[in-house]
């Protein structure tokens, strides 16, 4: 099988009632995880990449690894997708590279850090929905700033997201223009902004409605039932994982995420594309970590690697079950062929 646009596969999730993640990756062992993670589960999956991710790993690699992974596990369904295109170019590039669905990010002018006006969000994301519609890709628009809602300030991913202060009206998706921008764009999902913000500083506490606004998410779905959102940010940045970070000398502050509970809650509200890359991350380097620290003797980087990839796996396999998305791939690909 080859990669399925993201739409066929959202339109299934929202057809059966489940979420999928999106796992974010920059390299071989992040792909087999996922991909053993979804053959474990029998789970469809979106594997996406930044543009700080496509540079580091370079396009013609992570083009031959996503083969790879499609030959490999053909029973699988599998999207590529672009996560924040910053201009037409870069979703043009992406497309150009196989990508199956891009996410053109005009929430943001393109150096990725100034927020842009609706005006410009809307022409530039409809101008990327007909080139790629015309190609078969899926397009992601995002209406509003990701940010927190407690200190009005964005986490950079890879170099992109929203400098400054922003304000509340930024912060959280207009339920008004949200519904006026999928008319006039044609996009396929859209990305909504709640409080959350990338990284695995999100809150500084467990969040409450007041900063993490999933009645945002019920309110577009009243207005757009047939639109399929996506939720960024939410990773869950579980305790325990930033326990054996902290446990083998690395210093990750107290911190809280999304609970995966209220991702749920957003699952039932029409969010359909789930963001995650810190919880991989932060698995990754705990596992590493704890290698390092209890076997200073060893150097292949298998021996830490190996950990690592089976750290992320668990990530992966657990996200996977808990948004609905197991169970899925085999009915999916029957649907599809
Ligand atoms: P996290 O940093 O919460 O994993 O979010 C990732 C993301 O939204 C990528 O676009």
């Amino acid at each position: 099988m080859s990669l399925v646009p993201l739409r066929v596969l959202l339109d299934h999730a929202a057809e059966n009632d489940y979420g999928v993640a999106a796992f974010n990756v920059n390299n071989m062992e992040q792909i087999q995880a996922i991909m053993e993670a979804a053959d474990e589960t029998d789970a469809p999956v979106i594997i996406q990449a930044s543009r700080g991710a496509r540079a580091y790993s370079q396009d013609a690699y992570l083009r031959h690894l996503m083969l790879a992974a499609v030959e490999l596990y053909p029973h699988i369904p599998v999207c590529m997708h672009q996560d924040h295109g910053n201009s037409v170019a870069t979703c043009l590039s992406a497309i150009e590279n196989g990508f199956t669905s891009v996410m053109m990010d005009g929430s943001l002018k393109e150096d990725g850090k100034t927020p842009a006006d609706y005006q410009y969000n809307a022409r530039v994301t409809a101008e990327v929905v007909r080139l790629a519609h015309l190609r078969g890709v899926s397009v992601e628009g995002e209406l509003g700033c990701l940010g927190s809602l407690a200190t009005g300030h964005g986490e950079k991913e890879d170099g992109h997201g929203a400098e400054g202060k922003l304000s509340k009206e930024q912060l959280l998706t207009d339920p008004d223009e949200a519904e006026q921008f999928v008319a006039e764009t044609g996009v396929d999902a859209l990305a909504v902004a709640i409080g959350t913000s990338h990284g695995a500083y999100k809150f500084d506490r467990p969040p409450t409605g007041e900063v993490l606004a999933m009645d945002r998410i019920e309110e577009i779905h009243r207005r757009l039932p047939n639109c399929h959102l996506v939720m960024h940010g939410s990773s869950s940045v579980p305790q325990e994982l930033q326990d054996v970070i902290n446990r083998y000398g690395g210093r990750i502050k107290p911190t809280w995420g999304v609970p995966v509970e209220e991702i749920q809650r957003g699952i039932r509200h029409g969010v359909r594309k789930i963001n995650v890359d810190t919880d991989n991350r932060l698995a990754i380097t705990g596992a590493i970590r704890k290698v390092f620290a209890e076997h200073p003797e060893k150097f292949d980087p298998r021996d830490y690697l190996k950990p690592a990839r089976a750290a992320m796996k668990e990530v992966c396999r657990q996200r996977m079950i808990a948004f609905g998305q197991a169970g899925h791939a085999s009915q999916l690909r029957q649907a599809v062929v």
